[in-house]
């Protein structure tokens, strides 16, 4: 049986309240696919309000990371007990499971992007599932610029001159720059979907002609 790796934006799950109906496609869908599933979670609405809050009370950006971890942890625990899975992992490590493993942010300094590298390295995987509310990559935000332009296929060079390349806590890029270094050192492609939109997903992963943007 395959692994997929699946980094699940937190505003999918909950973006000022809970995604229900997101959860249960997501269910039914992690449920039918054969493959094993390694699903690492965002943190969302909690993650950017702490954040947001903490930077009122003047604390340090490490700290600003550290509450956005916990978000992130909320998150994964709902999913975990969704999907009945084994209890939600921060560390990376290559550890047994039967089909799928819920995963949460670990380490200050980058998003729960640069997790599902760290997983996708431990299982040797070469492809990660980044799931968001975005059908492709822009060449610019569109939700600032109404006419940015889709990209479907982009190289690691061409996709790092789309984002700034400094980290800072609650970013929000398609791929954080963190991850994207990473990745593109391991070779690593990242199939940026709508996860509105798991027959896309599907499609892919059948090698069919699917809405989305492959990176590298
Ligand atoms: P994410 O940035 O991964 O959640 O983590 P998100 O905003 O839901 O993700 P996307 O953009 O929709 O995919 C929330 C925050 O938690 C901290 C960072 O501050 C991050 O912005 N974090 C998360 C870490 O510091 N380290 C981690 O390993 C994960």
């Amino acid at each position: 049986m395959k692994t997929v790796v699946m980094s699940v934006g937190g505003s999918l799950i909950n973006p000022g309240q809970i995604q229900i109906e997101f959860l249960k496609k997501l269910k039914s869908f992690v449920t039918k696919n054969p493959h094993k599933v390694i699903i690492v979670c965002g943190g969302g609405y909690a993650a950017r309000s702490y954040i947001t809050a903490a930077k009122e009370f003047g604390v340090k950006p490490v700290g600003w990371d550290e509450i956005g971890i916990k978000a992130t942890v909320l998150n994964a625990e709902l999913l975990r007990h969704i999907f009945k899975a084994p209890p939600v992992q921060q560390k990376p490590v290559d550890m047994k499971f039967s089909k799928v493993l819920v995963c949460a942010g670990w380490l200050p300094g980058c998003s729960t992007d640069y997790d599902a590298v760290l997983w996708a390295k431990k299982f040797n995987v070469k492809e990660i599932f980044n799931l968001s509310n975005r059908d492709y990559v822009y060449t610019k935000d569109p939700k600032f610029f109404p006419d940015a332009k889709p990209l479907k296929k982009l190289s690691w060079k061409e996709y790092k001159k789309t984002i700034s390349q400094k980290w800072t806590a609650g970013l929000s890029t398609p791929f954080d720059p963190v991850a994207s270094k990473s990745a593109e050192k391991a070779k690593m492609k990242v199939i940026c979907l709508n996860g509105q939109k798991l027959e896309q997903l599907d499609k892919y992963l059948k090698g069919k002609q699917f809405i989305g943007t492959v990176i590298g």
